[in-house]
Formats: structure tokens, sequence, C-alpha cells
């Protein structure tokens, strides 16, 4: 079995470190007395994919709103691109705009139709401009949500679990969609979720996180698009799951082998 690969802070022969992306230093986040996130250092690479799970509660979200600049009630130092963009498990559609409306929402000057009906279209809802978000089903809503964050043309891409109300088959298409965009745009991602497979299939690292801050880290050394039926997979898979202090023993499934 091989081992699991931790990251290489300096890898040999690359002299030249690319800056990064998103740079947070001594991050705490307090709410009253309680810290929820205490001293937390990060790096993103640009283009690099990100997952980043752990219990509920732990302040994933927490962290991603101040990546987000919709906390600043924090101390220690943040460094993220002017071009962001966020998207959340709610599609979080104004229900009396139009959908294509709704993608160009909040951008400065006129609602740009052709910019919203591109975007549409990456998505798969170029047929879908014209309609109320109501009439969308659950995945067509989550795809427009993504939409809206193609149009800020972002150097980073928050997610926070945006595939959790999906129905399963939804969910994997909307996997693949994310993994298709994120090829093509080049951005760098931030995902959060609570799915260690999802993590697996889509990100180049993964960050566990514990009560107040990220507590393991794994470099995700699996060839693109990912096969969750190689050994490999289940190898860090399982690595995952151990450090979620999820109990193997009482979860294996038997393959039907001995
Ligand atoms: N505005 C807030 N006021 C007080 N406590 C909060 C607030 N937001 C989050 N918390 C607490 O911070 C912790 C982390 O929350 P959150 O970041 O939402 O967790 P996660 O996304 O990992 O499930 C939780 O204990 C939550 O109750
Ligand atoms: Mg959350």
């Amino acid at each position: 079995m091989a081992a699991v690969l931790h990251r290489n802070l300096s890898p040999a022969g690359d002299e030249t470190p690319r800056p990064s992306v998103v740079r947070v230093r001594g991050l705490t986040r307090r709410f009253g007395a309680r810290a929820v996130i205490d001293n937390l250092d990060l790096d993103i690479a640009p283009g690099e994919f990100v997952a980043l799970i752990g219990a509920s509660g732990c302040g994933k979200s927490t962290f991603l709103r101040v990546l987000a600049d919709l906390d600043a009630d924090i101390e220690g130092e943040v460094a993220v691109p002017a071009r962001r963009a966020v998207a959340f498990q709610e599609p979080r559609l104004i229900p009396w705009k139009s959908v294509w409306r709704n993608v160009v929402l909040g951008l400065p000057g006129l609602p740009n139709r052709g910019r919203a009906e591109a975007a549409l279209a990456e998505v798969g809802l170029g047929h879908r401009a014209e309609v109320w978000p109501k009439v969308l089903s659950g995945g067509e809503a989550q795809r427009a949500s993504l939409a809206r964050t193609l149009v800020r043309d972002p150097d980073l891409l928050l997610l926070d679990e945006p595939f959790g109300a999906l129905d399963a088959l939804t969910r994997l298409n909307a996997q693949t969609l994310v993994a298709d965009l994120w090829r093509r745009h080049g951005y760098a991602v931030l995902l959060v979720t609570h799915d260690v497979e999802e993590a697996l299939l889509l990100a180049d690292r993964v960050l566990v996180m514990e009560a107040r801050g990220i507590a393991h880290e794994l470099v995700v050394d699996l060839p693109r698009p990912r096969d969750i039926s190689r050994e490999r997979f289940g190898v860090l898979h399982r690595q995952l799951l151990t450090w979620l202090g999820v109990n193997l023993r009482d979860t294996a499934v038997h393959d039907g082998g001995e």
C-alpha cells in the first residue's frame, strides 16, 4: 500500500514559487469568548482546487465567509483576490427576477443580457434565460447559481456545500460541471463539502478542519478524471475517514472476496 502524500511546502527544483491567490496568516474568529477559528494559516495557489471537509459546526462556513469578505470581525491577515465569487447550498435566486437577470444581479452597470446568456449556455441553461426561478428544478437552480459565479470572471471561486441539497444523480452531474468549468476557466476553488468522495473526485488538495483550525491536509495524487474504483482512491478515502474520526471497522463494506 502506497503511503499517503502530504503537501511538500518547498518542492525540490521549484525555485520560484508562484504567488498565492489566497494567503491567510494567524486568522482568528471569535464568537463571544470562543475562538471558532484560532490562528489559522493557509495558502492557495492560482488555479488550485482545494476541498475543505470537517465535522458539522467545526467552522468551515465561518472560514468561507471570511474569504468571501462577508465577515470582517477577525484578527490576522487575509489576502484574497478582488475578483471572487461565492455559491451556497441554496441557490439564493431572487424570485421576482428572471433567471438571466438573477445571473447578472449585483454587477456594475446595466444588466448585460448577452453576458448572462453566455454564462447560462455554459452551464447548459441557455434555454432557461427568460423563465422565473420557481420553474427551475433544484439542479437547474444550482446551475443558475454557478452561472452567476461565471459572469464575475473570478480568480477565486468559493463553494459552500453547493450540492448538499441535490439528489445523487443530479449531484454527480453538478460535480462534473464544476470540474469542467474549473478546467476551462482556470480559477482557484475552495469547496466546502461534507462528502469525502466528492472532495477526492474534485480537489488537488483536501484540508481536514477540526475545532479551531486545519488539522490535516492531503495531496490528491490521482489522475483526472478520477476513478473511484482505483485502489489508491480507496487508500486516500480511508485516510480521510480516519482523520475525520470515523471508525472504519464499524463501517467496513466486505467485497465478498473472503
Ligand atoms: N454568527 C454567529 N454567532 C455565534 N456563533 C456562530 C455564528 N456563526 C457560526 N457560529 C458558530 O461557529 C461554529 C462553526 O459554525 P460553522 O462555520 O457554520 O460550521 P460548519 O460550516 O463547519 O458546519 C458553530 O459552533 C456555530 O454555532
Ligand atoms: Mg457550514
